[in-house]
């Protein structure tokens, strides 16, 4: 435990380990390491947002994906999917919804869906801005040109969501079919962030063969890609993919490497995913007592939530409902903790503004 007290201050005081380092601290989890972590990147998220945490209102605008992941549920070869898109009204609407509920940021997220145009998503970006200027757009909307990028981002969108998924080559191939590369997945997220996008990357935390070293790789990767945001969240079994029989990810190893993403960078926007609240009823709040401080409720429309299925038993209706939002403040305020409405840029000062 010494060595990884030493490990832990060593990353709080430098922010940057070596990748044996990372290795070490990885397999040196155990419980009092974890917590020793939270106290240390609670800390650190208290001195840059106080106890704000931020909402945004997810709407899933289409499970079609032209892709083939192997553990996602709407990989294009599961047939038991019940495919869906949103048209521009639906999205419109969901907006509307989320306005009146104190949301303001709505994420777009999708699958790589071939009938989503650059026209198409500059006509709904551009309505939502003009609609709600005081909001921020985000995507999810998987790997697209530059060129579309830079539509997206003139449009008026303001983040793009696109997880590394493995920082590893040879794990990366392990996780996709052949015609998808992570050079490419990298070419994108340097071109978001060129464009002058608010990046997000992230990965699966026990994703099929997923090794320590692996791992070690993507927290490396966060703290020199230096993204906006980072999405993490445990890999979850899909009944209908070639993985389903692998073992779903570790809720405790998430929680621990939700906290030293917080010491790798006290400003990023981290969110208690939808996977942590799946694992775990309680994923959510742990997740913020480890260091996390966004929380993103659905928002798509009551008739489409079932159908986007990443992984089994995906919460999306009770409390990850954007409906709950009043059950979401109640359950934040008891463990010390604001939900507010605003858009909730990454800090780039690295304290509360005043
Ligand atoms: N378990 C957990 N996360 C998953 N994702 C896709 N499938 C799964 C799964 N089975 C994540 C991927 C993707 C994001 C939208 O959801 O990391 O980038």
């Amino acid at each position: 435990m010494k060595k990884i007290k030493n490990l832990l201050e060593k990353l709080n005081k430098n922010r940057s380990l070596t990748l044996l380092e990372y290795e070490q601290l990885i397999s040196g989890y155990s419980k009092e390491a974890a917590e020793y972590a939270a106290a240390l990147a609670v800390e650190n998220r208290k001195r840059v947002y106080g106890t704000d945490i931020y909402i945004r209102g997810l709407i899933e605008v289409s499970n079609v994906c032209k892709n083939d992941c192997y553990y996602c549920g709407i990989r294009c070869s599961n047939k038991n999917c019940d495919r869906y898109r949103l048209t521009k009204e639906d999205i419109l609407l969901s907006a509307k919804e989320g306005y009146a509920l104190g949301f303001r940021t709505f994420v777009m997220q999708g699958g790589e869906d071939p009938h989503f145009t650059d026209e198409f998503l500059v006509d709904v970006i551009s309505s939502l801005k003009s609609l709600y200027p005081d909001c921020a757009i985000t995507l999810s909307l998987g790997e697209r040109s530059r060129e579309s990028y830079k539509a997206l981002k003139n449009a008026g969108a303001d983040r793009y969501l696109l997880r590394h998924e493995t920082a590893e080559k040879e794990h990366y191939q392990k996780l996709h079919p052949e015609n998808m590369s992570y050079d490419n997945r990298m070419e994108c997220l340097k071109n978001l962030k060129e464009l002058g996008f608010q990046v997000g990357c992230g990965f699966m935390v026990g994703s099929p063969y997923q090794t320590v070293q692996n791992l070690a790789k993507d927290l490396k990767f966060v703290e020199e890609f230096a993204p906006d945001m980072c999405g993490i969240g445990p890999y979850l079994t899909h009944k209908d993919t070639p993985f389903n029989n692998m073992p779903s990810g570790s809720f405790e190893l998430t929680l621990y490497l939700l906290s030293i993403i917080r010491l790798i960078s006290p400003e990023i926007l981290l969110p208690a995913t939808t996977a942590l609240g799946t694992i775990n009823p309680k994923g959510r709040e742990l997740g913020i007592l480890a260091g996390a401080n966004v929380i993103m409720p659905n928002l798509s429309p009551m008739s489409v939530r079932q159908k986007y299925m990443l992984y089994d038993n995906k919460a999306c209706i009770g409390d990850e409902a954007a409906e709950s939002v009043n059950n979401l403040k109640r359950s934040m305020e008891a463990i010390g903790y604001t939900v507010v409405t605003s858009r909730g840029d990454r800090s780039l000062t690295g304290f509360i503004t005043p």
